[in-house]
């Protein structure tokens, strides 16, 4: 691509700026300075660099969010604040979310464009895990344990008929939160609707607090408030796309 386009596409500056920018010498192409705006670079391959800041490119946008109960995982809704609305002016077309979390679940989700990702992460073949932080009315017995990880119906049936029970899950016990809650950590490689919810469900439990703390090899970053979000790092981009 244009050496100019792609600087654009960085926000540098308009082109009219940019031919002046590449023109006094401040950007450099493989560490060379270029002078002109119009050359042509390999913008997956070159290392290019404006006032010495490198610049890495990428066609689509990635953000870590984290969900605060009350907000809608859609792209439009004409009654609730959707998590797109908390983008500002972050947001650009393209951008919806990665799954949906019930509004009054908290935590990991990712707003992408990158449409292949999205697809990667949410087919029901692929599996990936996601773990959640949740919070019970009451504590588990072994047996409760044993059942969600062989797994339970959650209701849901297959195409012939038959009890569509859950995939095996793991569940790893924790401490009690400050309200005196018994908190467990649930790992599903689903995506079901209302799936942690229903599980707990199933062996006679109810969720009072629910919160994804990662999804796949995306974890959720404990310095982001209810609310905050920042865009991926180069590092969590390329071990989401490979
Ligand atoms: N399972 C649920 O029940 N709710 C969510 O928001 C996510 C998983």
């Amino acid at each position: 691509m244009r050496l100019d386009k792609f600087l654009g596409e960085q926000g540098i500056g308009t082109r009219k700026q940019i031919k002046e920018y590449v023109k006094n010498g401040r950007c450099k192409v493989n560490g060379e300075v270029v002078l002109k705006s119009d050359v042509h670079i390999d913008e997956n391959k070159d290392d290019i660099s404006f006032d010495d800041v490198p610049l890495s490119y990428s066609r689509f946008h990635y953000f870590l969010l984290n969900k605060p109960a009350g907000v809608v995982s859609a792209t439009t809704d004409g009654r609730n604040t959707t998590v797109l609305d908390l983008l500002g002016d972050d947001y650009v077309k393209g951008l919806s979310p990665c799954g949906r979390l019930d509004i009054d679940t908290e935590g990991l989700l990712l707003i992408t464009d990158d449409g292949n990702l999205i697809h990667k992460l949410l087919s029901p073949k692929k599996h990936v895990d996601k773990v959640y932080e949740v919070h019970l009315r009451d504590s588990l017995s072994d047996a409760d344990i044993t059942k969600l990880e062989e797994g339970v119906n959650i209701g849901d049936k297959k195409d012939d008929g038959s009890i569509d029970y859950t995939l095996p899950a793991k569940v790893e016990v924790k401490d009690v939160d400050n309200e005196g809650r018994p908190v467990i950590f649930l790992t599903i490689h689903e995506g079901r609707f209302h799936q942690v919810k229903r599980m707990l469900e199933a062996v006679g439990n109810e969720v009072l607090f629910l919160r994804r703390l990662s999804m796949g090899p995306l974890k959720l970053d404990e310095s982001l408030l209810p609310g905050d979000y920042r865009p991926l790092t180069d590092e969590e981009i390329s071990i989401l796309t490979k």
